[in-house]
């Protein structure tokens, strides 16, 4: 079967070198791909949300799967435009992608179905939102409706903070018509941890846990990113933690989706914040993570493509997840300056020491090729991915193979994971 996969960054890199490890593959694309998915797909120039387009090149090349990575496409609905044209498509439809797409969508449906989340108001009007943060408790927070590559949350220690805040976001419009809309939440602490499944539209299939590092630099200091790094499992989600979830959250979000007539099928990735009072969702998105997916594919047994092909048909329920025993850990290697200002098209040395080395991973998040070298190509530029045996070996394997790379601007944290310290 042909594949195409759809997305450019590390989370399609590590998606693409998944995909061609399944005997149900015998060629991939990807669009509009990168230098490093370039080592396993054909990449195709085509924009991720050039839908038409990108249906047109499914069929004339008989595409028999399109997996899409990005939130962007599947929140605008490229799904649906597939499955009208008779195409297999693995991913939610719109009126199911909301769950990422709107946060006051996902805030009423966890009320209404009793799914754990922290308290919140949502509003329309940027007066109400000032009036109701007069009698507010603080540190607060404040998330734009839709999507904002991730940035717009805003954790606000003052008053005058989350004035600020919501001019920001409902009258400057920094997030553009994502702040048309305003969800105000209560604060929560605790340890945070990413949970991706694979869901049928009534059954879900966790898969490992994971930790993702939002802020830019060391000790969780600076501002927040797409994810500086993860490690898994997370020694903090125990089996305990899992079953409650399994029952009052993974599976309760399927079956209120089922309910409201949006039927989920594709990868949800639950945000999640284990809290005194149990765990609680922070956020859903309906996709895979980035850099979740760079350690949580290679730790994954099954083949992912059976495991796709079996929630589109709905058959999930024949399917048990196996991930190894052991630990992966994801070092970002980033453009100094990112997520501000950064420098593009340095040189990167070093690649090839990868070649051949079982357990360790180097996939691309913005790099491009340019007369046969491979050059830097965007904040977040590489994932350095390295299993062990546990959580320790696997850390100090990851920042082993961080050396081997080298380019001009090369910054990186070097406190991914050690979170498992406390453990
Ligand atoms: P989100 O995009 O909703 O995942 O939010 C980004 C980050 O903001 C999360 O990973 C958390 O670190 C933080 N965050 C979001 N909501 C809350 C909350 N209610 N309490 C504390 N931290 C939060
Ligand atoms: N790593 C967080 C995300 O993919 O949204």
């Amino acid at each position: 079967m042909k594949v195409l996969i759809i997305g450019s960054g590390g989370r399609e890199h590590a998606i693409a070198w998944k995909a061609s490890q399944s005997s149900l593959v015998d060629k991939l694309y990807c669009a509009p791909g990168n230098a490093g998915i370039a080592q396993y797909a054909e990449c195709v120039d085509i924009g991720a949300m050039e839908f038409e387009k990108l249906a047109t090149f499914a069929k004339e090349h008989e595409i028999g799967l399109t997996i899409v990575g990005m939130d962007d496409p599947l929140v605008g609905g490229i799904v649906d435009v597939f499955e009208r044209e008779g195409l297999r498509v693995f991913g939610p439809r719109a009126n199911a992608a909301i769950l990422e797409g709107s946060k006051a969508f996902s805030k009423d449906l966890m009320k209404k179905y009793n799914i754990p989340t922290a308290a919140y108001e949502t509003f329309r009007d940027p007066g109400e939102a000032l009036a109701y943060l007069e009698q507010a408790k603080f540190p607060i927070v404040l998330k734009a409706d839709g999507l904002a590559l991730g940035k717009g949350v805003l954790i606000c220690s003052s008053l005058e903070e989350a004035r600020e805040g919501v001019n920001t976001i409902m009258t400057e419009k920094k997030f553009g018509d994502a702040g048309n809309c305003l969800v105000i939440e209560e604060f929560m602490t605790g340890r945070e941890v990413s949970v991706l499944s694979f869901a049928d539209g009534k059954t879900i299939r966790p898969m490992t846990s994971a930790q993702d590092h939002k802020r830019a630099g060391d000790g969780d200091q600076g501002l927040n990113t797409g994810g500086m790094g993860t490690f898994s499992p997370s020694p903090f989600y125990t089996e305990e933690i899992d079953n409650y979830c399994r029952e009052h959250i993974y599976q309760a979000t399927v079956d209120a989706m089922a309910a409201e007539g949006r039927p989920f099928t594709g990868i949800i990735f639950f945000g999640l914040m284990l809290t005194e009072d149990g765990p609680k969702v922070l956020e859903y998105n309906a996709r895979f993570g980035d850099p979740e997916a760079q350690v949580v594919l290679p730790r994954m047994e099954n083949d992912m493509i059976q495991v796709m092909e079996a929630c589109i048909d709905g058959r999930l329920d024949d399917v048990e997840l196996q991930f190894q025993e052991n630990a992966a850990v994801c070092v970002v290697l980033a453009s100094d300056g990112y997520p501000r200002h950064y420098e593009k098209g340095k040189e990167i040395r070093g690649l090839e020491a990868f070649e051949g080395k079982d357990g360790y991973y180097v996939f691309h998040a913005g790099t491009r090729k340019e007369n046969g070298k491979i050059l830097t190509n965007g904040g977040r530029v590489l994932g350095v991915t390295a299993k062990g045996p546990d959580l320790k070996t696997a850390r100090a394997n990851a920042y082993d193979a961080v050396e081997w790379i080298d380019f001009d601007n090369k910054y990186f944290r070097h406190d991914i994971g050690k979170a498992i310290e406390e453990a």
